[in-house]
């Protein structure tokens, strides 16, 4: 495991007991990417995986609209799966999205919300694919390149350190996807803003909820009271209105299929 894999781990292990309070992005993604399985799939699936699953509210969430479903509900963070309740249909799993402890064609869905930007992601869709049944479902959410535009450009006015994430664009992301030899598939987005009384409690937000930067050039030190002034000076030409500071998310979606004669990948090799 990478020093950048460790350490996204540990901060996801520190974060799971004050998790729920603070993921609002996390709960609305939840709740939207359910509708569209619930629009997509024609028939319960019987076998679902809740993927990078967190305190477990969409394996919650899932049961009650698929009672008859078992689910793993899986995470690397061992005390998010601690979360986990306890259900006889559910099984909560310690497992990391790179090296799945799941079967090889067993699942008829893999459901994901917001972990994927955290992985390798050819290697998780890769994982995925072969815990999938040939015509199961994936159907994730991720966050877009716009995500945090904001707070990005306001750094900016600061140094030429990366303060927040780079995340993959939806096309790009579905063009892996295809390449990973999935079919059928939709990649889309939109934005969700949220809105804060001041930078401090935006940044704390992100924090809590293990979101933190992850590159490893980024600044290590804690924000100093001087450059927090500097930031909100910045952030002044995004302030709402009623004089709030925005945090625009992109949410992503990506719904894929496993072929039914699945060949494995999809890459072109040059002869
Ligand atoms: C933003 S949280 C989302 C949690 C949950 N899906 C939800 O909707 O609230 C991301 C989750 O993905 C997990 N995660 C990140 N990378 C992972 C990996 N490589 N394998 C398994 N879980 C991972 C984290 O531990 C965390 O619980």
């Amino acid at each position: 495991m990478s020093l950048e894999h460790h350490q996204i781990k540990s901060s996801f292990d520190k974060a799971a007991k004050q998790y729920e309070e603070h993921a609002v992005l996390q709960k609305e993604a939840m709740s939207r990417l359910i509708e569209r399985v619930q629009f997509d799939l024609k028939k319960a699936p019987k076998q679902i995986l809740d993927l990078g699953c967190g305190t477990g509210w969409a394996t919650k969430a899932l049961l009650e609209i698929y009672p008859e479903s078992q689910i793993i509900a899986a995470d690397f963070a061992e005390s998010m799966v601690n979360a986990v309740p306890v259900h006889p249909q559910v099984t909560p799993r310690v497992t990391d999205a790179h090296c799945l402890d799941v079967h090889a064609s067993s699942l008829d869905l893999v459901f994901s919300n917001m972990m994927i930007q955290w992985c390798d992601q050819q290697t998780a869709l890769t994982e995925i694919k072969r815990a999938l049944k040939p015509t199961g479902f994936l159907h994730l959410t991720s966050m877009g390149e716009h995500t945090l535009h904001e707070l990005k450009s306001a750094w900016a006015t600061i140094d030429d350190l990366p303060h927040v994430n780079d995340f993959m664009p939806a096309a790009e992301l579905a063009d892996l996807t295809l390449r990973m030899g999935y079919e059928d598939v939709i990649a889309d987005s939109e934005f969700i803003t949220l809105t804060y009384a001041n930078v401090v409690d935006l940044m704390r937000d992100l924090k809590a909820i293990g979101a933190h930067n992850t590159d490893h050039n980024r600044s290590k030190g804690l924000t100093s009271p001087k450059v927090i002034k500097q930031l909100e000076a910045a952030y002044q030409e995004f302030r709402t209105e009623d004089g709030l500071y925005p945090a625009t998310y992109e949410l992503l979606y990506l719904r894929a299929l496993k072929p039914a004669d699945d060949k494995g990948l999809n890459l072109k090799i040059k002869p």
